[in-house]
């Protein structure tokens, strides 16, 4: 495994890769690497000749500098891990690679970007689609690999990729959780022991909801249980608990159609973030006044 941090010898080494034919697949990262990034290696690994897995902790998608400060720093380890999976390269960009002095361009996703983490996190998903967009172009990434587990990310990297017309074919993963049902995330080493036991909650209580909601029930009480639940459990705060359609993430009242049910709550000082499919209910909700058509 090659560690380049210059994107101009990076540039060198693809060139040559697509002369010979090989197609190469990204896997983008901000470090402090889990399982969950591991599966999208080994997704990668599966699918590309090549593969290069970056690190560069984006500061364009912190909209807090105290979380930015407290994002876990751990390149040797990670570059341990990435020899023993043999990948081509690890790419760990200088700073001035990505944003050198006078950078002044901002991608900007209107629509899948709006509301859930956009509403709570100011900017984030600019500073996500500008440095996607920059990394996929510096790597020429035919494959990139995204986890399911930032969904409403994946769905703003598959709108740039699209708008932007970039040669890239994004590859969704499942979410990979622990096994006691949490999903994977650099952030849950924070979380300390006694909320490290009550954070699987947030997994079963979305799964019940979920499991509600397509059954036919009550959107807005089953959301409003599910809140109560976590509150119950432990958790400081809940940011969101909604009801939105796949793919282009609108609110949904009602589970009409193939939707999705997305969380985010604090625990103990860190933020969870889930989510999970929901099928369109198989009885929509009767209309309160409506009488149903004989069948
Ligand atoms: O999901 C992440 O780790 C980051 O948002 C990404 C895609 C590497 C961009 O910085």
């Amino acid at each position: 495994m090659k560690i380049i941090r210059h994107k101009s010898e990076l540039r060198d080494l693809t060139i040559s890769w697509h002369r010979a034919g090989d197609t190469i697949g990204v896997v983008l990262t901000m470090g402090a690497l889990h399982d969950g990034h591991l599966s999208l290696v080994k997704n990668a690994q599966s699918r590309a000749d090549r593969v290069i897995v970056t690190i560069f902790v984006n500061p364009r998608q912190f909209n807090n500098p105290e979380d930015l400060a407290k994002y876990p720093k751990t390149e040797d380890s990670d570059a341990h891990i990435l020899e023993s999976l043999d990948i081509d390269v690890l790419y760990v960009p200088e700073p001035g690679e990505i944003y050198p002095a006078c950078f002044s361009t901002t991608i900007s996703v209107s629509g899948v970007s709006d509301g859930l983490c956009g509403s709570d996190r100011p900017g984030h998903f600019d500073g996500v689609a500008t440095v996607v967009t920059k990394l996929l172009l510096q790597t020429d990434a035919d494959y990139t690999f995204f986890g399911e587990k930032d969904f409403q990310q994946l769905q703003v990297v598959r709108r740039v990729v699209a708008d932007l017309d970039l040669k890239t074919e994004i590859v969704a993963c499942p979410t990979v959780r622990e096994d006691d049902g949490l999903a994977m995330s650099s952030r849950n080493l924070r979380l300390g022991t006694e909320a490290r036991e009550v954070s699987p909650v947030i997994g079963r209580v979305l799964e019940s909801a979920a499991n509600v909601i397509g059954r036919g029930g009550n959107v807005a009480q089953a959301l409003e249980t599910a809140c109560q639940a976590l509150l119950v459990a432990g958790f400081d705060e809940v940011d969101y608990f909604e009801l939105r359609s796949d793919p282009d993430l609108q609110l949904l009242m009602s589970a009409d159609r193939p939707g999705r049910l997305f969380v985010a709550a604090w625990l103990n000082g860190v933020r969870l973030i889930d989510n999970t499919p929901v099928k369109a209910a198989s009885h929509a909700p009767i209309e309160a006044g409506r009488i149903p058509e004989p069948v």
